[in-house]
């Protein structure tokens, strides 16, 4: 079963680490969309990154040709097309996938999965041959159920370890973070909000009564902020009226999620960061619809989050 835990991230990521080795590859999957592109330029200004794989099936030469220009260490490659998939990700430290379709006004994340599916179970396949030890972070919706795709595409092919495989959450804990420091005149970067559970709809809980600082809501307003971070990815998708979903606001937490899994694989002690896991400490689903898993918050449980 799977549900979003609170930050086991990269306590799972710390204990793969054995060096303090700081150049580690990362590849990221969809590099040329919406979120991709953004998102491989944050990862091109990362430290820790010294090659830096983009795959997509359209235009990566241009945006690995753009991006490598820039005067940072890491090395851009580009790999177009499925022919190319294996080479991208061979060895690979780090794999984040924003690759597939996203919402238009009117569809709630499920009505992705069937678009969706079939190019997480593809990635997932690659990953399980040529980069087994990479740790995954899946941005693709609906993270509910991409990430259990991932996850059954690694355990038919011997690979999966669940400590590597993340539902990448980030973005509600960020949307969290903003909206908590508006209405309360904070700064953002002070303000930090727990958010469990899954990465759609009801399935995301933030944790308002436990926000560091601590602050306190009237009922109402409480209601309203829940249901604010809840519907955020819609808000987003309404404003763009057809032109996608969050991408900036998406490519700003991956990176900061793709962040601390290379933290954690330094060998960093105490970087916390939630995500969507597998988890083995809540009970059996009941229904067998993915968003309906539970959640739990444990540092031993995988769950959801996004
Ligand atoms: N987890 C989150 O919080 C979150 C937030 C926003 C969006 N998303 C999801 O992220 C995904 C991407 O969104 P976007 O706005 O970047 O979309 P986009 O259409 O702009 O980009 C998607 C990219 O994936 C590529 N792609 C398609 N099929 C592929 C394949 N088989 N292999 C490799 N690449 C492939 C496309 O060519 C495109 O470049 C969507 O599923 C969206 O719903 C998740």
């Amino acid at each position: 079963m799977f549900s979003r835990i609170v930050r086991p991230s990269l306590v799972a990521a710390r204990n793969f680490s054995t060096t303090k080795q700081n150049n580690f590859k990362v590849a990221v999957c969809g590099a040329s969309g919406g979120i991709g592109q953004p998102l491989s330029l944050l990862l091109k200004i990362n430290p820790l990154v010294s090659e830096l794989s983009l795959y997509d099936i359209v235009h990566t030469p241009g945006v690995a040709a753009d991006l490598s220009h820039i005067e940072t260490a890491a090395k851009v490659k580009g790999f177009n097309g499925a022919e190319n998939i294996k080479d991208a990700l061979r060895n690979a430290d780090v794999i984040i996938i924003p690759a597939g379709v996203p919402r238009k006004p009117g569809m709630t994340r499920d009505d992705l999965f069937n678009m969706n599916a079939g190019i997480v179970k593809a990635l997932a396949e690659a990953a399980a041959e040529v980069a087994p030890n990479a740790l995954i972070g899946i941005i693709t919706n609906p993270v509910n159920s991409a990430v259990p795709i991932a996850c059954e595409v690694l355990k038919k092919a011997g690979k999966l370890d669940p400590k590597r495989v993340f539902g990448v959450s980030t973005l509600d804990a960020v949307r969290a973070n903003t909206f908590v420091a508006e209405a309360k005149g904070l700064n953002p970067k002070d303000v930090n909000v727990t958010v469990i559970g899954g990465h759609s709809g009801i399935t995301i809980i933030p944790l308002l009564s436990r926000v560091t600082p601590a602050v306190t809501f009237p009922e109402d307003q409480l209601k309203a902020l829940t249901v604010r971070i809840q519907e955020a990815g819609t808000e987003v998708v309404k404003a763009k009226a057809g032109a996608g979903s969050a991408t900036l606001s998406m490519a700003f937490a991956g990176a900061r999620f793709a962040n601390s899994l290379l933290r954690g694989l330094k060998g960093e002690p105490n970087v916390i960061e939630p995500s969507y896991v597998i988890s083995d400490v809540t009970e059996a689903p009941t229904s067998p619809h993915p968003s309906c898993w539970a959640r739990k918050a444990s540092r031993r449980t995988w769950g959801w989050a996004n």
